[in-house]
């Protein structure tokens, strides 16, 4: 796989993602782990945030240490699924920016359909992390990503947790500037373009829509 696109195949992640996968788990332990890997995949996403060096005294001595270098960030969740991994990247950036893009699969067309767009008004100031659990064909990240980027932000990452090699391919070739993580590549698609083995339709199991 290209540099583009990092699988974080830490154990914890892989671990709770093993629960995602099951069908058994219910809506409330569905969202306790979006959440929980949402935070361990942010936690990789985000390594190379620049640092600066700070001068502060602890109750013993005077010290240099580092501090964020101020850089300013977005988090952009594709609705609805894209909304349970946004309270755990809050909690470790609180002082992030939200925006929302409302996207979703015609059933039919399996085309994503736009209906709704709320951007920070500095967006173009910001680096943004893109937040959906699933990329399968890769048509909602590729027209989320289009939109974002019509407010011409510093940089895009895509954060999902499971992803198919359709998806991925698309969304590389449309969007080769942007980062992609992914908690897993699975094997493809079916014939409803649903990710096989996947953990079935993220929105309805996070939200209990089944
Ligand atoms: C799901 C998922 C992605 C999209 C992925 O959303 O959360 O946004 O499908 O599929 P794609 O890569 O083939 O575009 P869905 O359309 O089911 O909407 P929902 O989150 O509102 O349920
Ligand atoms: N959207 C989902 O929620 N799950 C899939 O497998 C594909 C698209």
């Amino acid at each position: 796989m290209n540099n583009q696109v990092t699988v974080l195949d830490h154990p914890l992640i892989q671990h709770k993602l093993s629960f995602l996968r099951d069908k058994n788990t219910g809506s409330k332990m569905f969202r306790e782990l979006v959440s929980e890997v949402s935070m361990l995949m942010c936690y990789e996403a985000m390594r190379d945030l620049p640092l600066e060096e700070i001068e502060i005294e602890t109750p013993v001595a005077k010290t240099k240490t580092n501090v964020l270098a101020g850089r300013k960030l977005a988090f952009v969740p594709i609705l609805r699924a894209g909304n349970g991994m946004l309270d755990a990247m809050l909690k470790m950036v609180p002082a992030a920016k939200v925006g929302h893009i409302g996207l979703y699969r015609d059933e039919k067309t399996l085309k994503p359909v736009e209906y709704y767009k709320k951007l920070p008004l500095d967006i173009n100031e910001r680096d943004v992390f893109v937040l959906d659990p699933m990329l399968a064909t890769g048509g909602s990240a590729v027209d989320a990503i289009s939109i974002i980027k019509q407010s011409n932000p510093k940089s895009i990452k895509f954060l999902c947790i499971v992803a198919a090699p359709h998806g991925i391919r698309v969304l590389t070739e449309e969007h080769p500037d942007v980062q992609v993580f992914c908690a897993a590549k699975d094997k493809g698609l079916n014939e409803r373009s649903y990710i096989i083995p996947g953990l079935g339709d993220a929105g309805d199991r996070i939200f209990g829509t089944m």
